[in-house]
C-alpha cells in the first residue's frame, strides 16, 4: 500500500487543472446502459472508482474501451447479464446505480446490497420503494437485490423523496426515462452532478426536465440513442485545493473551477479569509495566511456539501477562534478528528457536532487515511505542520482524486509519494 510523506511550511503557487467530476463521471458511465450506444464521455477522471466502474460494466456485457486515453471513454454494446456482484458492489457503493438501468433496459436486475462503509450505513431504502412505485417487484434474498419489472415495463409515477438522496434521485431518474407515461420525483436532490447526468440523458434522447428545482419530471419514451458528451469538472476536487490554498497561504488558478456549481463553499472560504475571483479559465484563489474561524452545517445542495467538511476541518484547525461544524448527512464522518488531533488540532465531538480550536501550528506525525475526503484533510495539515506527516492506506485518496502529490508538487509542495511493495 502506498503512502505520501509530506514535508510542511511550503505555500501553493501556480496553476492546478481540476479534473472531471468522480460523483458525475459514474453515473454518466450507467447511463451506456440504457442505449446500445455508443456513448462517448471526455473529461472523465483517471482516478480507481471509474476504473471499478470500467469493470463493473464490462462484467455486465458492456464494450469500453478508451478513444485517446483514460479521459476519453466509450461505452457501447448491450448487457448480456443482469447481476453485480457483491465483491465490486462492495468496493463501490455507486455500483448500485446500476439497479434502475438494468430494470428499465432488461426487465430485471440482481444487485449485492451494498452494505455500509466508514462514513455510514448507506441504506438504499429510497432506491427500492422509488422503484417499486414505478411498478417493479423487489426482494432482498442472500444480501443481493432482486428486482423485476411488470411484463409490460415501468410505469410512471409521482415518487415523493422523503429526503433529497442524490444517488436514489439518480437511479429513480435513470430508470424513468424508459418507463411508460411521466414519472415526477418530488424533493429530488439538486446536485450539480444531477444537472449533469440530466444534460447527458437528453442529449442522449430522454424528456427531462426540472433537475434544479427540485421537482424533476420525466416524460418515459421508447429507446435512448448514442451521445456525445462533457463531464462537469469536479466541484469538490475545486473546492479541496481551495481549502489547500486557505491552509498553506498562497495563490493558485484553479483552471476550469466553476463560481456556479459551489457558492456556499465559496461563501464558507470568504466568511474565513479565503479570496476567490472567478478568472476567464476558472478560479484565483488566495489567501494572505491568516484564518477566522467561522461555524458551518452540512446540508443537500445548495447547502454547504458534506463531502467538504473534513477539508474545511483541516483548515480551520489553524485560523484564528474557534469553529463549529456540524454534520447532518452521513452519521459517521468525523473518523479524521483523531488524526488530526494528532498532529496537534484541538478538536471536540459532540454528537454531531465538532468545536475546533484554532491552533498556532500544526505537528508533522505519520497518520492514517480512513475514507476519501478524510484522506486529503490528513493531507492538508500536513502541508502546513511543522516537520514531516506520512500519511498511510492513500488507496481510499486514489480513489476519488486524480495525481494529487503531480498537481501539489508542481504548486511547490513538498510530498512525494512512496510504493510500498508489502
Ligand atoms: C452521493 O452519495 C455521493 N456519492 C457522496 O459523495 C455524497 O456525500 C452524497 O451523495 C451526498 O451529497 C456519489 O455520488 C458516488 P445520498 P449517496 O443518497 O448518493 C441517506 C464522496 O466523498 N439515505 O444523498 O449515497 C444516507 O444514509 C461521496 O465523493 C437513506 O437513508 O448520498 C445518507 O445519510 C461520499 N436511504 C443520506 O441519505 C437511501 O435510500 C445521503 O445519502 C439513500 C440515502
Amino acid at each position: 500500500m502506498d503512502h505520501f510523506i509530506i514535508q510542511g511550511g511550503h505555500q501553493l503557487h501556480g496553476e492546478i487543472a481540476i479534473s472531471g467530476a468522480k460523483n458525475s463521471g459514474l453515473k454518466l458511465m450507467v447511463a451506456a446502459l440504457l442505449t446500445d450506444g455508443p456513448l462517448i464521455l471526455s473529461n472523465v477522471p483517471d482516478i480507481a472508482d471509474i476504473r471499478t466502474m470500467r469493470s463493473l460494466l464490462t462484467g455486465l456485457g458492456l464494450d469500453v474501451h478508451e478513444v485517446d486515453g483514460p479521459h476519453h471513454l466509450s461505452l457501447g454494446g448491450r448487457a448480456n447479464s443482469v447481476e453485480a456482484p457483491y465483491d465490486i458492489v462492495a468496493q463501490m457503493r455507486a455500483s448500485i446505480l446500476v439497479l434502475g438501468p438494468l430494470l428499465a433496459r432488461a426487465g430485471e436486475a440482481r444487485v449485492s446490497l451494498p452494505g455500509g462503509c466508514a462514513i455510514g450505513t448507506r441504506p438504499v431504502d429510497l432506491h427500492l420503494k422509488g422503484f417499486e412505485a414505478l411498478g417493479a417487484e423487489i426482494d432482498l434474498e442472500g444480501g443481493y437485490i432482486n428486482a423485476r419489472a411488470p411484463a409490460g415495463g415501468l410505469r410512471g409515477a409521482r415518487i415523493m423523496l422523503p429526503f433529497p438522496s442524490v444517488g436514489a434521485t439518480e437511479n429513480i431518474l435513470m430508470a424513468a426515462t424508459l418507463a411508460k407515461g411521466t414519472t415526477e420525483i418530488v424533493n429530488a436532490a439538486r446536485e450539480p452532478e444531477i444537472a449533469d447526468l440530466v444534460g447527458c440523458l437528453n442529449a442522449m434522447g430522454a424528456k427531462i426536465h426540472g433537475e434544479t428545482s427540485g421537482t424533476i419530471v420525466i416524460e418515459g419514451v421508447e429507446r435512448l440513442h448514442g451521445a456525445e458528451y462533457a463531464v462537469m469538472p469536479d466541484r469538490i476536487e475545486c473546492g479541496t485545493y481551495a481549502c489547500a490554498v486557505g491552509i498553506t497561504g498562497g495563490d493558485l488558478l484553479l483552471e476550469g473551477g466553476r463560481m456556479g456549481d459551489q457558492e456556499a463553499v465559496i461563501q464558507a472560504l470568504q466568511e474565513a479569509g479565503v479570496s476567490v475571483q472567478e478568472d476567464a479559465r476558472g478560479l484565483r484563489v488566495q489567501c494572505n495566511g491568516r484564518l477566522q474561524g467561522i461555524d458551518l452545517t452540512t446540508e443537500p445542495y445548495p447547502g454547504f456539501p458534506t463531502d467538504m467538511q473534513a477539508q474545511f476541518m483541516a483548515m480551520l484547525s489553524v485560523a484564528e477562534g474557534a469553529s463549529m461544524m456540524t454534520e447532518t448527512i452521513f452519521e459517521n464522518r468525523f473518523m479524521h478528528v483523531p488524526e488530526l488531533n494528532r498532529m496537534g488540532a484541538r478538536i471536540n465531538i459532540q454528537g454531531r457536532s465538532a468545536i475546533i480550536r484554532g491552533v498556532p501550528r500544526l505537528s508533522g506525525a505519520p497518520v492514517m487515511a480512513t475514507d476519501l475526503r478524510a484522506s486529503f484533510s490528513l493531507i492538508l495539515a500536513a502541508l502546513v505542520a511543522e516537520g514531516e506527516t506520512e500519511v498511510s492506506r492513500i488507496y481510499h485518496l486514489d480513489r476519488g482524486y486524480e495525481g494529487v502529490d503531480r498537481k501539489l508538487s508542481a504548486c511547490g509542495a513538498a510530498i512525494q509519494r512512496v510504493h510500498n511493495t508489502h
